[in-house]
């Protein structure tokens, strides 16, 4: 079920609607193992697959390693229940000399898939090109 609080008026994004055509990086329902102590999924396994879709998408401009140098703040807008299938859509916002900067949104459809579409939350991950050693290299854009 969506929050009824969570309007598009009160988003203050520009992911406020399901981006139904577009495919997800990362999509899996969660189950009893993902809970937190009050039985809604911890915040820390949406926090996981953010860092997973992130690096999905960076690959996208980088075949090396990468690592998580930062993800900015992150607010919870709606919780997320077992048997939710929660989708982590992507996009690349910036790439540097080294760093690849990616913009995660996060969705919940209730239950199974069959329901409503939830807004979760969303965050800008920074990822940094590194080399065997662990120092940053230039990002080689798979693009060009
Ligand atoms: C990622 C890491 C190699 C970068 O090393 P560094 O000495 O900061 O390297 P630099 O100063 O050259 O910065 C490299 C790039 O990261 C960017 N960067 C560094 N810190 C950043 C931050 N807090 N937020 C956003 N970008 C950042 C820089 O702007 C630079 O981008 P650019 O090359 O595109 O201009 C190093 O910080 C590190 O090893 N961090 C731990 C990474 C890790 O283990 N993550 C998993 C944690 S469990």
């Amino acid at each position: 079920m969506s929050d009824p609080k969570h309007t598009e008026q009160n988003i203050q994004d520009s992911e406020a609607v399901f981006p139904e055509h577009k495919a997800p990086s990362i999509r899996r329902v969660m189950m009893p193992k993902d809970t937190n102590a009050v039985g809604t999924i911890f915040g820390g396994t949406i926090l996981a697959e953010i860092d997973l879709a992130a690096a999905t998408e960076a690959h996208k401009s980088h075949a090396g390693m990468v690592v998580t140098v930062s993800m900015d703040k992150i607010d919870f807008k709606a919780p997320v229940y077992v048997g939710d299938l929660v989708s982590f859509f992507t996009r690349t916002s910036r790439v540097g000399r080294s760093s690849i900067t990616v913009h995660v949104s996060v969705w919940a459809q209730r239950r199974f898939g069959g329901g409503a579409h939830a807004y979760v939350t969303e965050a800008q991950v920074t990822m940094v090109a590194v080399d065997t050693n662990f120092h940053p290299i230039p990002v080689d854009s798979l693009s060009k």
